[in-house]
């Protein structure tokens, strides 16, 4: 095996859900961190795993080689190639498990096994060149909220992270398009909810809020009070909410925020932590970066927001991970198989 160089070029690989994903770091600075969407599910109001693992089949050649292409950086010259090995879909991961383990055999090189959460949380570590960047100091918390996930995290270190609260039902991303669909509204329906709720009045619906103990989270009561609710003003007038659709999505949002952002309170509370961070695709939230940009003023926290392109799936947050886990020598066995569900 090669020296361990602080500026080795490592090959990223993700494809944990429906985004095909390649980047190409050096070091911890991302060169190019490419993304195939796949926009076969809309119609389906939510990914359909046959199809998504398809689709990375196809994807994952063109990906790889744009990734390399835009890094200037040919296959010769990598030193490692880090891979999500879940959690996911079995069938998605599958196809960027076996590419990685392939292509990195033929060149030799070792590979680093990531796991998806945290990549989620390094994301916050990627640097890029000629942009200021500044790292969370060890120990932060993270509020990781995406499609499958609402935890609140104390991350340690790079690869020493504690779970200290999380769903117990629904994640906040799951609730979000759940709701988006009763609406009628596209899928993902995170982003439109955002669009939509940028019109309209937080406060005009009431929707039950949970009480769950200690720092766990609940979406499913929400879900279904936003569902009877909107089912009772349908019956009075078949329109209603294509007419309202601006209050009632800034309602709902507005709900969302406040019950992520009461327990990441208590958290901070709690741990006597003021360093945190948001990460996960809901991190992308208008509402919710709002939030914490207002509770950083009231409380003195420090926040940390990553860039819109590091929030949904991406493979630069599995190259930062997989950058860590070289210097540190976590190479992984050509016989890891990927695995559906775990927690970080
Ligand atoms: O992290 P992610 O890309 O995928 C995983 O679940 O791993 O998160 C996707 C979730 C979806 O539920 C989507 O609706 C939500 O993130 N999302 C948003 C926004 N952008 C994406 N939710 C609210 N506002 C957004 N702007």
């Amino acid at each position: 095996m090669n020296e361990i160089k602080e500026d080795a070029y490592i090959l990223a690989i993700e494809s944990s859900c429906d985004d095909t994903s390649a980047a190409v770091m050096r070091g911890d600075v991302v060169l190019s961190n490419v993304t195939a969407s796949q926009a076969v599910h809309e119609q389906y109001g939510g990914v359909v795993p046959e199809l998504a693992s398809r689709a990375h089949e196809l994807n994952i050649v063109p990906v790889v080689d744009a990734a390399l292409k835009r890094a200037s950086v040919t296959k010769e010259q990598l030193s490692a190639i880090a891979f999500t090995r879940g959690p996911g879909l079995m069938g998605s991961l599958l196809v960027g498990v076996s590419f990685a383990k392939g292509l990195a055999a033929s060149l030799g090189i070792p590979m680093v096994e990531v796991n998806h959460l945290q990549g989620h949380i390094m994301a916050h570590f990627i640097k890029e060149d000629g942009v200021e960047h500044s790292d969370p100091q060890f120990p932060f918390l993270c509020l990781m909220v995406s499609g499958g996930n609402s935890q609140i995290v104390k991350v340690n270190s790079y690869n020493d992270m504690e779970i200290i609260g999380q769903t117990i039902d629904d994640a906040a991303g799951e609730a979000m398009d759940k709701c988006a669909k009763v609406m009628g509204l596209g899928y993902p329906g995170g982003p439109i909810i955002d669009r939509l709720a940028r019109q309209g009045n937080p406060k005009a619906y009431n929707f039950s809020k949970p009480h769950v103990p200690g720092l766990d989270y609940s979406f499913s009561g929400l879900k279904t009070s936003f569902l009877y609710t909107l089912r009772k003003l349908v019956a009075e007038d078949a329109d209603y909410v294509e007419k309202h659709k601006e209050d009632i999505a800034a309602s709902f949002e507005a709900t969302v925020v406040d019950i992520l952002m009461d327990k990441l309170y208590k958290a901070t509370k709690q741990l006597k932590i003021k360093r945190v961070a948001l990460s996960g695709g809901v991190s992308a939230n208008t509402a919710l970066r709002q939030a914490f940009n207002d509770y950083a003023k009231r409380y003195g926290w420090e926040i940390f927001i990553p860039k819109f392109g590091f929030t949904t799936d991406n493979a630069a947050m599995i190259g930062i991970v997989g950058y860590y886990k070289y210097l540190d020598k976590e190479f992984c066995a050509m016989d890891q198989p990927a695995f559906s569900r775990t927690t970080i």
